[in-house]
């Protein structure tokens, strides 16, 4: 008789705080969680934003806390911790999924546009990091949201690629630095439909057109396509995977567009 036992992709019963967790993305990654069985804070800036997706998420069945954040300012991702370590009694997975873009180009972009996007997107990673991993428990995963914007040849998008290019490089410096306890991986989506680009997305425009044509999997993704990655870098059957970056975007690869 061959013995054998795997540990399921799940996150039922983790304790989850998905940070840009009341829209798009994130907030898909908070209700896919819940759905799960995970208890999930989802935070975002503003109180409406954060007591919708907690609705939804104890529609789910899930527990949750609302509290609000602004990744730009460090107490109130400290009352993010608080909140969640004194609802559920620790955190096991942090999802950082807030998200800002410029389509300002490289000589034209104005300081205080660049500072808007790399100060939330990719100094809002730090701080999350920084504010969630001392209350993290061994076994802990942190999950930074990242884009193909990091590797891809994309114009009009400087800070926003860079800003990606760094979550992915600090992502492999928290990774090192938070082993063995916490495992520190990326998410890198292609072109997913969300609140941010309904309309640049939209159906009939010609970037759509051309995503479709260009995409190897012939088209565009709905949001919930990255909840699997997401569930999959939270679960325990993500256990030896550090350091990494999943991408989720149709097979576009390497590939300029
Ligand atoms: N949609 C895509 O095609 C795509 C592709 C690649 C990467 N991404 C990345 O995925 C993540 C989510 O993007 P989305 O498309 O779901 O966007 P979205 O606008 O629907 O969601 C972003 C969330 O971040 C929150 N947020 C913004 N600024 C914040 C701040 N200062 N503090 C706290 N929360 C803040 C918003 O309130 C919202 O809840 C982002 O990091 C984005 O760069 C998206």
């Amino acid at each position: 008789m061959v013995a054998y036992e795997h540990t399921p992709v799940s996150v039922e019963g983790k304790r989850a705080v998905v940070v840009g967790g009341t829209s798009g993305i994130g907030q898909a990654i908070a209700l896919g969680f819940a759905s799960e069985g995970a208890d999930v804070v989802a935070t975002s800036r503003t109180e409406d934003a954060v007591d919708e997706t907690a609705d939804a998420i104890e529609d789910l069945g899930a527990n949750t806390a609302r509290v609000t954040c602004d990744v730009t300012d460090r107490e109130s991702l400290d009352e993010v911790r608080e909140t969640a370590v004194d609802a559920f009694g620790g955190i096991d997975v942090v999802v950082a999924s807030q998200g800002a873009i410029s389509r300002a180009s490289v000589l034209g972009i104005e300081d205080d546009e660049w500072d808007f996007v790399t100060d939330v997107a990719l100094d809002g990673v730090r701080k999350v990091t920084q504010a969630m991993a001392p209350a993290m428990d061994e076994g802990g995963s942190i999950v930074n949201i990242s884009s193909m914007a990091a590797r891809l040849s994309m114009a009009n998008l400087p800070a926003y690629s860079a800003a990606k290019g760094g979550v992915e490089a600090f992502t492999r410096a928290s990774a090192k630095e938070l082993a063995p306890e916490i495992r520190v991986n990326a998410i890198a989506p292609g072109f997913i439909i969300t609140p941010q680009n309904a309309d640049t997305y939209a159906e009939g425009t010609e970037k759509r057109a051309a995503i479709d044509e260009r995409a190897p999997l012939g088209r565009v993704a709905d949001r919930e396509e990255v909840v699997g990655a997401a569930v999959y870098l939270g679960s325990d059957a993500a256990s030896y995977v550090t350091g990494e970056v999943l991408t989720v975007d149709g097979g576009f690869g390497d590939s300029a567009f």
